[in-house]
């Protein structure tokens, strides 16, 4: 078998190839990265004699073509986006163009070329939030209703694949996923944020509202999940991808804090982002009554491990703090 994985070079889409290569040795993988200030060849430094890399945009739509057609692929796996909340809130038209543009470009050389299976990687932000006290969990048939520029373009993303089932018969599932955690992950989003910044004796800075909370799962649980819906998954279905482990972000802080024996003074608190959502939270039974998928990574040891793995990685992501283009304490309030 021959994967082009999108975004294979930041902090998922590695972790997919690492995952890959480990469980289906023989296939061949053909990375596809444009090489943002998120993505880090260097992720792939161990692995780099066993997988073609190719530098593009997937809104170019020659480059693709002629990347899927050269390479002979039989499945693409798009994990390529602009991917921080913060960012979209101050460059929102970036996150547009590569997040529902870009997916729209791969769709249409997935049409033409003709593949076996286009793998479009999504999120629960696409729901957008729920009240911290809800019982409520989104299921595959919830409307969609995003509220910030990068869940916005993360729906448009779904809904173009979702065209293309229906319009062109293109074979393609979706899977939306609750927040990742785990090695590789740049050091802007808030575990890595808060374990490179406390190792440092640096403040964490916590948003105002430290009750908001997100449900986690270790990256590599996400990476097995993938793995069932491409191989087994039904063409032209969504399946979520969650854990039911919610931590809100002081509890996060707190974990950090103690892994690394770092002291609670650290913490300090800076205003939300505009747009902050309070909660999602994922149900998931499909995807373990249909291919039996469940995580099997328990938070608190995930959580050490990774916090350890920054720890003993600092020459991977020293460089890259320099080249994180949002300050989290810069929110105004009003
Ligand atoms: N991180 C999470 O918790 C999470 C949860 C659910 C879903 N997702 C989704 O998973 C995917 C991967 O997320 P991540 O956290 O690994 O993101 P990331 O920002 O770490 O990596 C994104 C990668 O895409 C590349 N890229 C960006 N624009 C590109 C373009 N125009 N052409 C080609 N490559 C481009 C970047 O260079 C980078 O390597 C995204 O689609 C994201 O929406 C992430």
């Amino acid at each position: 078998m021959r994967i082009l994985v999108t975004g294979g070079a930041g902090f998922i889409g590695s972790n997919f190839v690492h995952y890959w290569l480990d469980h289906h040795g023989d296939d061949k993988i053909i990375v596809y990265d444009l090489l943002t200030y998120a993505g880090c060849l260097e992720s792939l430094d161990d692995v780099r004699e066993r997988i073609t890399f190719v530098q593009g945009d997937i809104c170019d739509p020659v480059l693709v073509q002629d990347t899927l057609k050269e390479y002979q692929v039989d499945m693409v796996v798009n994990f390529a986006a602009e991917s921080h909340n913060s960012l979209a809130i101050l460059d929102p038209g970036k996150f547009f163009r590569t997040n529902v543009l870009g997916t729209q470009t791969l769709l249409e050389a997935a049409r033409q070329v003709g593949l076996s299976r286009f793998h479009h990687v999504s999120t629960c932000e696409v729901y957008g939030d729920l009240d911290l006290d809800s019982k409520e969990e989104f299921t595959e048939e919830s409307p969609y209703r995003p509220r910030t520029p990068y869940n916005a373009a993360k729906a448009g993303a779904d809904h173009a694949v979702r065209a293309y089932v229906s319009t062109f018969g293109l074979d393609a599932t979706i899977t939306n996923c609750a927040n990742n955690y785990g090695p590789y992950q740049f050091p802007e989003k808030v575990i890595p944020l808060f374990a490179t910044n406390a190792m440092d004796g640096k403040l964490l800075p916590l948003y105002a509202s430290t009750r908001n909370r997100r449900e986690w799962l270790h990256v590599i649980d996400h990476c097995r999940a993938i793995d069932s819906v491409l191989l087994k998954g039904r063409a032209g279905e969504t399946y979520h991808v969650g854990s039911g482990i919610e931590a809100d972000i002081e509890e996060i802080a707190d974990i950090v804090l103690g892994v690394l024996g770092k002291p609670a003074s650290l913490k300090t608190i800076v205003p939300d982002r505009p747009g902050h959502d309070r909660r999602y939270r994922l149900d998931w039974t499909k995807l373990r009554n249909e291919l039996g998928w469940e995580p099997t990574i328990a938070f608190e040891e995930g959580m050490a491990e990774t916090v350890r793995w920054y720890e003993n990685n600092r020459a991977w992501w020293e460089p890259l703090k320099q080249r994180a283009p949002v300050s989290e304490e810069s929110w105004k309030t009003s």
